[in-house]
């Protein structure tokens, strides 16, 4: 049966995106149905029900970008980063007008389903939407911060290691050149993933996550002092820490700037140890620390091979499940594949997570990663206390690294 869907990408842009949007298109289109791109998130509605952009504006066609010569024709979402239909970022709407117009121009656009692109953050928001609207909704999830329940893969968190590796590989020569200490803060929200893996792709000497350092503490800087001195003893005048924006300031609180806070601290520790008595400490004296906070170019480059795998795995499986009837879903990655979750059923798990403060999906302390961070040597702090679990079911025992090479044998 012919459907009309539509399309939408909430909350914070990421590769991928567009790579999600331009298969289902591409797909819906094959089976003779017709989408509509939602800008602006839920705003989009608002935008169509207060008369600012027409039915016809809102419809995607496949190929509908205008390049010069040659490339006339070549769709280029699959490229691109950001989101050709805008994202947002504004929390829950709360006014009541606000949710009506919404939910009016999900009615007045006479939608079957709508795709919801979105992270941990937007699927809450878009789920009560849904809820009120009596809406047909499949979620994707995507976020650099990949803490979304349930699924071992966001769209956009591959690439995201990819670009704070390369940062790593790049910051590594100029740390050594200038026998300095280099300070690398690394987004993530309240997750740990996104630096626990490019910390250990790209050689980092320490790895400070909010799974296993909530905050800095006496006993951290110590840790660093003591390592950082074993590696001048050792010969390497040099190093790389990494720092989840995630972990908190002495004090206990969001510090935005929490690699420079640790740069100063750092080297003003370094200095004192070198004033003791300690030999062992002597090294330290001429430790000089510098912090780069990468920021949004996390959110940036072009989506890698396996970020375009997978947003085009999960539009896929999106178009299908709504072809099939299965609404109320999150797609998800599992075990190399694609598969989805009921929402009914994992949402007061990550509703639970959101109301005590929870991050639904965090980096799991006995978990493999940690392990193997471990095992390098790599130093992840001093704290690790084991986080709050969900009193009736777990989300995931842990974020498992998918085996990109493994999509194609899978006898699936
Ligand atoms: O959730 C993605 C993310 O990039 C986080 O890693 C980061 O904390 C946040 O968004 C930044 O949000 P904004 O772009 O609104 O500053």
């Amino acid at each position: 049966m012919k459907k009309r869907i539509g399309i939408l990408t909430s909350g914070g842009d990421c590769p991928g995106l567009n790579a999600v949007i331009r298969a289902v298109v591409k797909y819906a289109n094959l089976r003779g149905w017709e989408v509509f791109g939602i800008p602006r998130g839920t705003d989009g509605f608002i935008d169509y029900v207060r008369g600012e952009i027409t039915e016809e504006q809102l419809r995607i066609q496949p190929h509908g970008y205008d390049l010069p010569g040659v490339l006339q024709g070549l769709d280029i979402l699959q490229f691109m980063s950001g989101s050709v239909l805008g994202s947002l970022s504004k929390g829950n709407p709360r006014d009541e007008k606000v949710i009506k117009d919404i939910l009016e121009g999900y009615k007045r656009l006479k939608l079957d389903a709508l795709i919801a692109i979105g992270g941990d953050g937007s699927l809450d928001i878009i789920y009560d939407l849904a809820k009120k609207g009596g809406w047909n909704l499949v979620v994707i999830p995507k976020t650099i911060d990949n803490d979304v329940a349930f699924t071992e893969r966001s769209v956009g968190f591959d690439t995201a290691c990819n670009t704070v590796t390369q940062a790593l590989y790049d910051l590594t020569f100029t740390a050594a050149s200038h026998e300095r200490i280099m300070v690398v803060q690394v987004m993530g929200r309240d997750a740990g993933h996104l630096s626990l893996h490019s910390g250990i792709a790209g050689g980092a000497d320490c790895i400070l996550i909010p799974e296993l350092t909530p905050k800095l503490t006496e006993e951290t800087l110590q840790g660093l002092c003591d390592y950082i001195a074993q590696l001048r003893r050792d010969g390497r005048k040099f190093a790389l820490i990494v720092i989840a924006e995630g972990v908190r300031g002495l004090d206990g609180k969001k510090d935005p700037h929490i690699a420079e806070t640790l740069a100063a601290l750092l080297k003003e520790r370094c200095h004192q140890l070198s004033c003791t008595d300690k030999e062992d400490y002597r090294c330290l004296a001429q430790v000089d620390t510098r912090a780069t906070i990468l920021g949004h170019l996390q959110r940036c480059g072009v989506p890698t091979y396996f970020d375009r795998i997978i947003a085009t795995m999960f539009a896929i499986k999106a178009v299908d499940l709504i072809g099939e009837e299965c609404y109320n879903r999150l797609v998800i990655w599992q075990n190399g594949t694609v598969d989805s979750k009921s929402l009914e059923q994992i949402m007061p798990m990550i509703k639970w997570c959101h109301q005590e403060n929870i991050c639904p999906s965090p980096v799991d302390p006995e978990g493999f990663m940690v392990k193997t961070a471990l095992s390098l040597g790599i130093y992840l702090g001093e704290n690790r206390t084991l986080p709050k679990t969900f009193p009736i079911e777990s989300s995931q025992s842990e974020k498992r690294i998918p085996a990109p090479e493994l999509v194609g044998s899978n006898p699936e």
